[in-house]
């Protein structure tokens, strides 16, 4: 029985870590993109950010992590002949993974606080796909095991991931691409009645 509720509450903090990883990074978008606003919105923008992240980091994300390793250590005392198995091992390098990405961006967070972060919102955009490959190749790895199938239906659902991918990235450069345009149109008729006056 005790397998069964660390289990659950093992896949409850693969969750709340997940959902705190993804709006995180998120969050870091809306940070950087403040720059392009006005004063004294900026300086607003940018502290708003800056506490919503940390109480983020703080409240969800870390805590969803321990609450996913702890369990997982509950899981494997009560049946320890489990670490034997190939999968898991594979699987422990790509948490590994996680948890660098994990610390990575706790430190973007102190360097956007300090306004040093160089990262432009369309890199943050395409950062917050990494959890996503982590978080696809570790589910089927915990779900099939030693038996990971490899034909064709398996490339497909990767390729499908790739595409999702690859389409909300191209989704959000032509949104900005488009506010950008329509900023420089408001512009212009405005420049043309200064020069007119
Ligand atoms: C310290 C890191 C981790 C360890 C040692 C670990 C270990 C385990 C173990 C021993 C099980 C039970 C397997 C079974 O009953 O057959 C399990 C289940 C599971 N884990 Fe993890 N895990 C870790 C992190 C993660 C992460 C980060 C994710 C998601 C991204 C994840 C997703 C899952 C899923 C979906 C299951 C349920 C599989 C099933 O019942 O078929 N685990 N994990």
């Amino acid at each position: 029985m005790a397998y069964y509720w660390f289990k659950a509450f093992h896949l409850i903090g693969v969750v709340v870590w997940f959902a705190g990883l993804f709006y995180l990074v998120r969050l870091f978008v809306y940070h950087a993109e403040a720059a392009q606003e006005p004063e004294p919105a900026q300086t607003i923008l940018k502290k708003q950010y800056e506490l919503m992240e940390k109480r983020l980091y703080n409240i969800i994300t870390t805590p969803g992590m321990i609450l996913t390793v702890a369990m997982a250590i509950g899981l494997i005392s009560t049946e320890p002949e489990i670490l034997k198995s190939g999968w898991l091992h594979i699987k422990l390098a790509f948490v590994l993974l996680l948890i660098g990405y994990h610390h990575f961006c706790k430190r973007i967070m102190k360097q956007l606080a300090k306004g040093e972060c160089k990262w432009t919102g369309q890199q943050f955009r395409a950062l917050n796909e990494a959890p996503t490959v982590l978080l696809v190749v570790i589910v089927l790895l915990a779900v099939f095991k030693n038996n990971l199938p490899l034909d064709l239906t398996t490339w497909l659902i990767v390729a499908l991931v790739i595409a999702m991918a690859a389409s909300i990235q191209l989704y959000a450069k032509k949104r900005k691409q488009n506010k950008e345009k329509q900023l420089q149109t408001n512009q212009e008729p405005e420049l043309a009645s200064t020069s007119v006056e």
